[in-house]
């Protein structure tokens, strides 16, 4: 996936300037919970302005979607690194969502922010999660919503989802979603860019 230098004297990311502002609008007094840091662009954009981010990543890359970038990618010193200057509101995760997140607490966060491996199941696993973990007004915000080999938005669609309307970049916002119901079946039609594993 295509990294950047922003000019920003911030770390390494696919963000664009709008997706940004618009994640640093949400986060604004939030407890969030981020879902995919990396070298912790986004980590740091939301803990300059957030009541608290917990910030879970394995930091070891895409083994779980290779076609989206590289894996063991360990990134895991240089996200320490970056985010010294907000580590005081950040509590960092390091760790697999699919082992992290049933540690968390019902109702913890007011925020979502999925940026993870963009693999069908994984992606699947932190949306489900979502509606426990967050609080009944909370919003689940995704970014690479309807990029090329990210299969958020066919979770999303199966799930019945709709985000925000315009999705600024790709960064999609679903309000309200503790409220949501996600129990819909499988859309007819949905085709999902990287096939689930047969049963
Ligand atoms: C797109 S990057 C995050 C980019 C970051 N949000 C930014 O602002 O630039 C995705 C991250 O998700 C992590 N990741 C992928 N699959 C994961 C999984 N199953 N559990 C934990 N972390 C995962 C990778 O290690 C990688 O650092």
């Amino acid at each position: 996936m295509h990294r950047t230098d922003n000019g920003l004297n911030l770390p390494p990311t696919a963000m664009n300037e709008m997706e940004t502002l618009s994640l640093e609008r949400a986060a604004r007094g939030m407890d969030v919970l981020e879902l995919g840091a990396e070298y912790g662009y986004s980590t740091i954009v939301m803990a300059r302005v957030a009541r608290s981010v917990v910030s879970v990543d394995w930091h070891n890359g895409y083994n779980d979607n290779p076609t989206i970038g590289p894996s063991n990618n360990d990134t895991l010193w240089q996200y320490v690194y970056n985010i010294k200057e907000v580590r005081a509101n950040v509590i960092p995760i390091v760790g697999r969502f699919q082992d992290v997140l049933p540690l968390l607490g019902d109702a913890s966060f007011d925020m979502i922010f999925l940026d993870g491996g963009h693999d069908f199941e994984g992606a699947k696993f932190c949306f489900e999660q979502g509606r426990r973990l967050l609080r009944p007004l909370g919003a689940f915000l995704c970014h690479d919503y309807g990029v090329d080999l990210c299969n958020e938005r066919p979770v999303a669609t199966m799930l019945g989802l709709t985000p925000r309307s315009p999705v600024v970049g790709s960064l999609a916002i679903f309000d309200d979603y503790g409220r949501q119901r996600i129990d819909k079946p499988l859309a007819r039609g949905v085709k999902h860019l990287v096939p689930e594993p047969a049963a």
